[in-house]
């Protein structure tokens, strides 16, 4: 059987040469219902995270959002004291309140996204951010103002790469006039890809593009998925389809599988693994509504 292992994936190197395995994880499953309050079992949390890095796994997703600030507490204590810390990514997020389970509201206030990067930085134990989203644009403040805070905090040395979320394609190119934008993190997957554009433009402008709900949010898992006839031709799991149609859609795509289970992390990290041929990722890209 072959070696599972995010490293199988292949590797993004940004522009300035920073370097991440093409199949990370994101850590909003790590939190209670409706991304609101303590994961049930913390324990296994934080073994997630170990598994993760176990199976190769060097890039994380999060975001001060997620419980609020419980998902980051559960990947700072797993990435604590690994062999190859310095060698393990966090992608971040700023920009977005919690009110409750399920509520969400962006502030995108230039003094709210620098104490969001501060808090950010003592809860998860780094000196600096190495991939930041302004996780939604708050449309109360102007684009150069949210985005110009983040470009003062990397000139500052606080950040190392700014990134956008759930974004147009307008905005991305207003953004890109007031700092390097190096990576764009959209909804996307294989049921649901119309930000297809976004995806060409990331690749263009040599952007990571990070996959939000890459499984669906589970819906593309289990038998009754709609990629389960193909996933038996290939004796693999829905969820391998699922994620390796986006391996192969774009050099610059990264997918982030969120999961609370150690089985099905290593079932996600084994689509590093699966070969489409052309015919069948063709045959999955009109599955798209
Ligand atoms: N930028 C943004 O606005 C934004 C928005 C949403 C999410 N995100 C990021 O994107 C990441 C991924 O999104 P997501 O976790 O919400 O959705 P997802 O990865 O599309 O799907 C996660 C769901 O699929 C299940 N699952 C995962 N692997 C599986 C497998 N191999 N077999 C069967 N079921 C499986 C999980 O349940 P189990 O726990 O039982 O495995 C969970 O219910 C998040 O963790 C977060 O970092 C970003």
């Amino acid at each position: 059987m072959a070696d599972i292992n995010a490293t199988n994936a292949g590797q993004f190197k940004f522009s300035d040469q920073f370097t991440v395995n093409r199949l990370g994880f994101g850590t909003m499953q790590l939190t209670g219902k409706g991304v609101w309050g303590p994961y049930a079992d913390p324990d296994r949390a934080i073994a997630v995270i170990h598994r993760a890095i176990d199976l190769g796994v060097n890039f994380f997703d999060t975001a001060d959002s997620y419980g609020p600030w419980y998902a980051d507490r559960y990947l700072a204590a797993g990435l604590k004291g690994a062999a190859n810390r310095d060698q393990l990514f966090i992608s971040d997020k700023v920009g977005q309140t919690r009110q409750g389970p399920g509520l969400w509201v962006p502030l995108g206030a230039p003094h709210y996204l620098r104490q969001q990067v501060e808090v950010s930085l003592m809860t998860l134990g780094i000196d600096h951010e190495d991939l930041l989203f302004l996780h939604r644009v708050d449309s109360h403040y102007s684009i150069a103002e949210q985005v110009g805070e983040l470009q003062k905090m990397k000139d500052e040395g606080k950040i190392r790469h700014i990134g956008l979320s759930q974004v147009t394609l307008d905005q991305v190119k207003e953004a890109q006039k007031y700092a390097h934008i190096d990576a764009i993190e959209n909804m996307y997957n294989v049921a649901d890809h119309h930000d297809d554009p976004l995806v060409d433009y990331a690749e263009d402008q040599h952007m990571a593009f990070v996959p939000w709900f890459p499984l669906n949010t589970g819906k593309l898992t289990g038998s009754d998925s709609p990629l389960e006839g193909i996933a038996q031709k290939y004796n693999v799991s829905p969820a391998q389809i699922a994620l390796a149609w986006l391996l192969k859609r774009s050099p610059n795509i990264l997918p982030i599988p969120g999961t609370s289970s150690l089985d099905h992390l290593a079932d996600n990290i084994a689509a590093a693994n699966v070969q489409l041929s052309d015919e069948d990722f063709d045959a999955l890209s009109h599955l798209s509504k």
